[in-house]
């Protein structure tokens, strides 16, 4: 087992890599405040690890709430569920919430966490290699809007993360995939030497290597808590982890949640990023076409949906919550592995790009 820390001060928590780690008392038991524990699940993950989750909980009041499986239920409506399971159990104030799942039940557990009686303990127990990755760790908790993604949230951290690489062995290949696009995100917009690390093993990612997956999951573990450890609640260096998400969510959003899966959207809209940063001079061919190539060995997609229009990408680009004062603050890449955040770009070579990726 692997053990991280992301150092936030008083709100400092472990990260606990490895197989086998589900149903570990001592692991989770210190990081549970309080006698009830509420597991939150949903209809796929619950039947495989519900039980051994239990486990870990001995001697607590362990109760548990299992959601609809899917973005499109990543909702207010489903939060409530949640909250309906607290009060009708009377959970107190010192409960501790586990998130059993993947990114969606992660970040709205970690929503009703944030929010229930002003704000109670929650644990992370991610069982997606996205979720291993990235959404688990940095406590950006909340649920989708129809009319926008992630629009309604808050920052609550977890008080610890177990990621048993175990659990990966059920995940089918395109949600692999779909994770291993927020991989090679973290070589892209700060770590160039896992980039190379990458390009040299991605076939034993994909087949599940367990050596090289908990080594890729390590290495964007402590990527991810580098970055949060600095800048918590995205005062500016934060939104480099949004590589691609501008892009994405607009494309997720246009799917109405449905078609698209976050990580897929993602690793296309890293594509267009990685266009308009070429375009602008920043970045050279020879750099994305290495991103092309990796992000195409991963088996994801390349362009958008053929649907999707430019205009209907710049408006629901309006709507990123990076946007300041009207402007479409972007991440963009100076080089591989040096993002920034910036409103400065030409809108033709934005256009540029949109031409380029829209049928
Ligand atoms: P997901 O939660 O929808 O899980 C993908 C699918 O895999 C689901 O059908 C799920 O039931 C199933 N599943 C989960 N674990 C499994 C297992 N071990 N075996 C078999 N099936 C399993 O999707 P995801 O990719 O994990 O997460 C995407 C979500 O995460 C998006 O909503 C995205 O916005 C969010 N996200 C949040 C952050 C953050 O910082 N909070 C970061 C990145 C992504
Ligand atoms: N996934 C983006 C972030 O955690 O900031």
């Amino acid at each position: 087992m692997q053990t991280l820390n992301v150092d936030l001060g008083t709100r400092s928590y472990p990260i606990f890599i490895g197989s086998g780690l589900l149903g570990r008392p001592e692991l989770v038991q210190p990081y549970a405040p309080g006698k009830q524990v509420m597991i939150v699940s949903n209809e796929t993950v619950a039947p495989l690890y519900l039980e051994r989750a239990t486990q870990a909980f001995a001697g607590k009041e362990c109760r548990h709430v299992i959601l609809p499986d899917g973005e499109k239920y990543k909702t207010l409506d489903t939060l409530n569920l949640i909250f309906d399971a607290l009060l009708t159990h009377n959970f107190s104030r010192n409960c501790t919430l586990v998130a059993l799942g993947g990114g969606v039940v992660g970040d709205i557990t970690g929503y009703a966490a944030a929010s229930y009686q002003r704000g109670v303990a929650f644990i992370q127990i991610p069982t997606t290699l996205l979720s291993q990755v990235d959404s688990s760790v940095g406590g950006k908790t909340g649920v989708n809007h129809a009319l926008g993604k992630n629009m309604i949230g808050a920052f609550h951290q977890p008080t610890c993360v177990i990621a048993d690489t175990g659990s990966l062995n059920t995940l089918d290949d395109r949600q692999l995939r779909a994770g291993v696009a927020e991989v090679i995100k973290y070589g892209l917009i700060s770590d160039p030497e896992f980039f190379a690390w990458l390009e040299q093993h991605l076939d034993e990612v994909l087949a599940r290597d367990p050596a090289a997956l908990a080594y890729a999951i390590a290495r964007s573990c402590q990527d991810k808590a580098d970055v949060v450890g600095a800048d918590e609640r995205e005062g500016g260096l934060r939104a480099i982890l949004n590589l691609g998400h501008t892009f994405g969510h607009a494309i997720e959003t246009a799917t109405h949640y449905e078609t698209w899966l976050h990580g897929e959207a993602v690793a296309t809209g890293m594509l267009m990023a990685a266009d308009l940063s070429q375009r602008l001079g920043w970045l050279s061919t020879d750099a994305l076409q290495r991103a092309q190539q990796l992000i195409a060995r991963a088996g994801l997609p390349l362009r958008p949906p053929t649907e999707m229009t430019r205009v209907q990408f710049l408006q629901l680009m309006a709507r990123d919550k990076k946007v300041l004062d009207g402007a479409i603050r972007l991440v963009l890449l100076k080089g591989l592995g040096q993002a920034i955040v910036t409103a400065d770009y030409a809108a033709s070579q934005l256009q540029a790009t949109l031409d380029a990726y829209c049928a």
